[in-house]
C-alpha cells in the first residue's frame, strides 16, 4: 500500500502530471483524444457484435472481422496512452476513486471475453461464417461484449461525477 502511494506520489509529481494540470487545453485535446479512440474502439467492435447476434447476416464474419479489428486496435492505441495521461493528472483521486477501479475491472473482463471468443467457439467460423445461423457461444459472447463496454463508457462519464 505504502509502495503504490509512494509511485502514485511520483506520477503526481511529474512534469507530464504538471503539464496535464497546468496547460490549459493540454486536458481538453488529451480527452478528446481519449474519446476519438473509444469511438472507433467500441464502434468497430459492436459493428462485430452485432453481425454475430444476426444482424447482416450475408456478410461473411471472418472478412468483416478482419476489417475491424484492426480499427479496434488502432482505437486502442489512441485511448490507452490518452487515458493514462489524464490518470496521471490526479493519480491518487483517479486511484481511489471505486468507478475509475470498476472501469478498469470492466475493461480487463471485456478483454477475456474477446479472447476467450477467438480461441473458442471462433476456431469454427468456417462453418457460420456467412448464410447460417451463428453459435449461441459467439452470440452469447457478442451481447456480453456489448454489455461490458457500454458499462466501460458509463464508468468513464460518471468519473466526472463521482
Ligand atoms: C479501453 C476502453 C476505454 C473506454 C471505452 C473509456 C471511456 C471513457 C469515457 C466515456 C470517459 C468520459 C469522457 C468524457 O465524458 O469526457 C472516459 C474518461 C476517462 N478515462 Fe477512459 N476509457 C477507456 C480506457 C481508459 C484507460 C485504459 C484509462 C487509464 C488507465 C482511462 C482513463 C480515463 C480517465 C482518467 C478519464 C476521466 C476524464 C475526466 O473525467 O476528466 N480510460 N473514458
Amino acid at each position: 500500500m505504502h509502495e503504490a502511494a509512494g509511485i502514485l506520489g511520483w506520477i503526481e509529481g511529474s512534469a507530464l502530471s504538471h503539464a496535464m494540470r497546468g496547460w490549459l487545453w493540454l486536458y481538453p485535446i488529451v480527452e478528446i483524444v481519449h474519446i476519438t479512440g473509444f469511438v472507433i474502439l467500441v464502434g468497430a467492435v459492436t459493428m462485430f457484435d452485432l453481425r454475430l447476434l444476426g444482424f447482416a447476416s450475408q456478410l461473411p464474419v471472418q472478412a468483416l472481422g478482419r476489417h475491424l479489428l484492426r480499427w479496434s486496435a488502432g482505437g486502442l492505441l489512441l485511448v490507452v496512452p490518452a487515458g493514462l495521461m489524464m490518470f496521471a493528472t490526479h493519480p491518487q483521486e483517479f486511484a481511489a476513486s471505486g468507478v475509475f477501479r470498476l472501469k478498469l475491472a470492466l475493461i480487463c473482463v471485456a478483454g477475456i471475453n474477446a479472447a476467450l471468443f477467438h480461441i473458442g467457439v471462433n476456431r469454427s467460423v468456417v462453418n457460420w461464417d456467412s448464410g447460417v445461423a451463428v453459435p449461441a457461444a459467439a452470440k452469447a459472447h457478442a451481447a456480453l461484449s456489448i454489455a461490458l463496454w457500454l458499462a466501460v463508457i458509463s464508468c468513464g462519464r460518471l468519473l466526472a461525477y463521482t
